[in-house]
C-alpha cells in the first residue's frame, strides 16, 4: 500500500511547462501565475528582466550575471491546495535542445499564443515536441487587451497548422481593441474586464455574473449581446464537444482568452487548468512502467546546466522524480556509473532564491550539485538497473564541422566531444571515411556552439575549428530501400552517423528532403531520434 502521505503529494502536484514564440508574454503570464501563488507580491521586474537580456549581446557576460543563470528553471509554488511546478522553457537565444528535453519532465503545456499574431514557428517546434509525448495542452490566447484575430479564425489556425481540435471554455466579447470582457461556457457567466492602470502589477478582481441578468445586457450593449448570442450558438452547434478524456490524451485543447499583462483572465485560467491538467502519472523505464505511488524512488535527468564562470566548474544537473520519496542525503544508485551515490547537496530552484530541499515528491525538479557526473537520461533510484530511452534528440538546425586547432590536442579533443556529447550539450555526427579529427556537430540554436567551443577551451585546454555548414534539418533513416550510399540524393545532402550508429541523413532544404523521398520510394525519415 503507498503510503497517504505520498498520495496526498502527487494529487495536488502539476507539474507543465509554457510554449510559446518570444514576445508571445511567457515571461508576463509567468510572473501574473507567481503573483496569484503568492510567490512574489508585486509583478514588474519583466521589463528590468528584459533590458538585462538585450544590453548585452554576449551571452557570456549574460551568464557572469547572472551567475549560474537557473534561478529560473523551475517555479514552485502553492495555489488553493494545489503544488505547481512551472518548468521554464528558454527562447530567444537561449533556445537549446534543454528546451525540447524540458518538456519531457512537464506532464501537460500550456500554450501561449499572442492573439494578434496566431501560431508561431517556435510554438510550432515545441507542440511538436508535446503531441509526440501525447500530453495534455492548454491554450491561452493573449493580449485581449488589443486587437487579436478573430476567435473562429484563430481555432482554424490551430486546426490546419498543428492539427489540434480546440474547445473555448471561456469566449471574448469585442476583439478589435476594444475588449468588454468573456463568455465562461460552462458556468454560463459573464466575466467583465475592468481594464488596469498599474499594468498589471496587482491582483485585478473582476465582475462576474449569469449571462440572462439584465445587468450584463446592459452593461455590454449592443451590439455586442447580440453577436455573443450569436457565436456562442455557432459554437455550441458546430463546435467540439468538451470531452476530458481527449484533453488529456492530447486531442483536444482547451482554449482561454484573456490578457497577462493587464492580469484578465489570468486567475480564472489557473483554476480551470488546475482542475484539468493531470497529476503526475506513471512512466517508462525501458519495459518497466513505473507509477509515482511506487514507494521506489525513481528520478531522471533531463538538462545539465554548466556554469560558464571557469572559477566553477560546477554544473547543475536537474531531475525530475517520477516515483516515491526524495529526502536530502539518500543513497540512490545512479544508472550512468553504477555506483551509489549520496544526494546531499540538492537544491531546489524557486522564483528567485536557490534554497536547500529536504523532501520533495513525484513532479519535482530538484537541481542537483553536478561534479561533471550526470549525463541526460540518467537515472537516480533506489530499486537500480533501471533505464530511461524517453528523451530522444530532437532536430538540430544548426551544422557545423569542427576540428582541434593543435593537432597535438587530437586526445583531448576526442575526449572532450565525447564526454560533452554524453552530457548532451551537442549532437555529434560522424562522416563515413573520416578520421577522429573531424566531427559534425548539430545543435537546436547556435548559443550550444559558443557554449562548446568556450568550454573545450576552459575544461580540455583545446582551441578549436569551427566551420559553420548549410545545412539545415537532420533526419534519421527509419527504413530505407538501400544502403544509405546507395540512395539517389542531392549533391549537397550529408550522410552521417549519430554516436549510437544510426545513419542521419544533412540537408540544405524541405527541396532536398522531398527529392530523398520521391526518388527513393520506401524511404522513411524521422526527424528524432529513433
Ligand atoms: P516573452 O517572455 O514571451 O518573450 O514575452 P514577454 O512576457 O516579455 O512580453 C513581450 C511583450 O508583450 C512585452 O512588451 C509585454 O509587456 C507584452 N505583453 C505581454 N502580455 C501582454 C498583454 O496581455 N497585452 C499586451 N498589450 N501586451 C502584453 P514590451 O513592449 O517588450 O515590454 P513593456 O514595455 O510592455 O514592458
Amino acid at each position: 500500500m503507498a503510503d497517504s502521505e505520498l498520495m496526498n503529494e502527487i494529487s495536488r502536484r502539476r507539474t507543465f511547462a509554457i510554449i510559446s514564440h518570444p514576445d508571445a508574454g511567457k515571461t508576463t503570464l509567468t510572473e501574473k501565475l507567481l503573483l496569484y501563488g503568492g510567490a512574489i507580491h508585486m509583478a514588474g521586474s519583466v521589463k528590468a528582466r528584459k533590458a538585462a537580456r538585450y544590453a548585452v549581446s554576449d551571452w557570456m557576460e549574460i551568464e557572469k550575471q547572472r551567475g549560474i543563470s537557473v534561478t529560473s528553471s523551475v517555479m514552485q509554488f502553492q495555489y488553493q491546495g494545489f503544488c505547481i511546478n512551472i518548468l521554464d522553457t528558454p527562447g530567444h537565444q537561449d533556445f537549446s535542445e534543454d528546451t525540447y528535453r524540458t518538456l519531457v519532465a512537464a506532464d501537460s503545456a500550456v500554450m501561449l499564443i499572442d492573439g494578434a499574431k496566431g501560431v508561431e514557428a517556435q510554438t510550432i517546434k515545441l507542440f511538436h515536441v508535446c503531441r509526440m509525448r501525447q500530453i495534455p495542452i492548454f491554450t491561452f490566447i493573449n493580449k485581449l487587451d488589443r486587437a487579436i484575430k478573430d476567435p473562429f479564425a484563430l481555432m482554424q489556425e490551430l486546426e490546419d497548422v498543428l492539427g489540434i481540435r480546440s474547445y473555448p471554455i471561456n469566449w471574448p466579447i469585442g476583439t478589435d481593441g476594444d475588449f468588454k470582457g468573456v463568455y465562461n461556457r460552462q458556468l454560463r457567466q459573464i466575466e467583465l474586464f475592468t481594464g488596469d492602470r498599474s499594468h498589471g502589477q496587482a491582483i485585478v478582481t473582476s465582475t462576474r455574473g449569469s449571462a440572462d441578468d439584465p445587468v450584463y445586457k446592459e452593461l455590454l450593449g449592443e451590439p455586442y449581446y447580440s453577436r455573443l448570442v450569436e457565436e456562442i450558438e455557432l459554437l455550441d452547434m458546430a463546435g467540439d464537444e468538451f470531452d476530458l478524456g481527449r484533453v488529456l490524451k492530447g486531442e483536444l485543447t482547451p482554449i482561454f482568452f484573456g490578457s497577462a499583462m493587464t492580469n484578465f483572465g489570468v486567475a480564472p485560467f489557473l483554476e480551470e487548468f488546475l482542475k484539468m491538467a493531470p497529476p503526475p502519472g506513471p512512466r517508462t523505464f525501458g519495459d518497466q512502467v513505473i507509477s509515482p505511488d511506487d514507494p521506489d524512488f525513481t528520478a531522471f535527468v533531463f538538462k545539465i546546466q554548466a556554469n560558464m564562470n571557469p572559477k566553477h566548474r560546477d554544473r547543475i544537473a536537474f531531475m525530475r522524480i517520477c516515483s516515491g520519496v526524495f529526502q536530502r542525503g539518500m543513497e540512490v544508485s545512479h544508472s550512468g556509473s553504477e555506483k551509489p551515490i549520496r544526494l546531499a547537496q540538492p537544491q531546489q530552484l524557486m522564483a528567485q532564491e536557490r534554497e536547500l530541499i529536504e523532501k520533495a515528491y513525484p513532479g519535482d525538479i530538484v537541481g542537483l550539485f553536478d561534479p561533471g557526473i550526470f549525463r541526460i537520461s540518467d537515472v537516480l533510484s533506489n530499486r537500480g538497473g533501471l533505464v530511461f530511452t524517453g528523451i530522444p534528440s530532437f532536430p538540430a538546425e544548426h551544422f557545423a564541422r569542427i576540428s582541434a586547432k593543435d593537432t597535438m590536442k587530437r586526445k583531448q579533443f576526442l575526449k572532450g566531444i565525447t564526454q560533452l556529447a554524453q552530457e548532451g550539450a551537442i549532437q555529434v555526427y560522424k562522416e563515413p571515411d573520416i578520421g577522429v579529427e573531424e566531427f559534425i556537430v548539430g545543435a537546436v540554436g547556435v548559443l550550444q556552439f559558443e557554449v562548446l567551443e568556450y568550454r573545450l577551451k576552459n575544461e580540455y585546454s583545446v582551441d578549436i575549428k569551427l566551420q559553420m555548414l548549410p545545412h539545415r534539418h537532420a533526419r534519421w533513416i527509419i527504413s530505407a530501400p538501400a544502403e544509405p550510399a546507395r540512395l539517389n540524393l542531392t549533391s549537397s545532402t550529408r550522410i552521417v552517423k549519430d554516436s549510437h550508429e544510426n545513419y542521419v541523413l544533412l540537408f540544405e532544404n524541405d527541396w532536398s528532403i522531398n527529392w530523398a523521398k520521391e526518388k527513393n520510394k520506401g524511404l522513411e525519415l524521422s526527424d528524432i531520434s529513433p
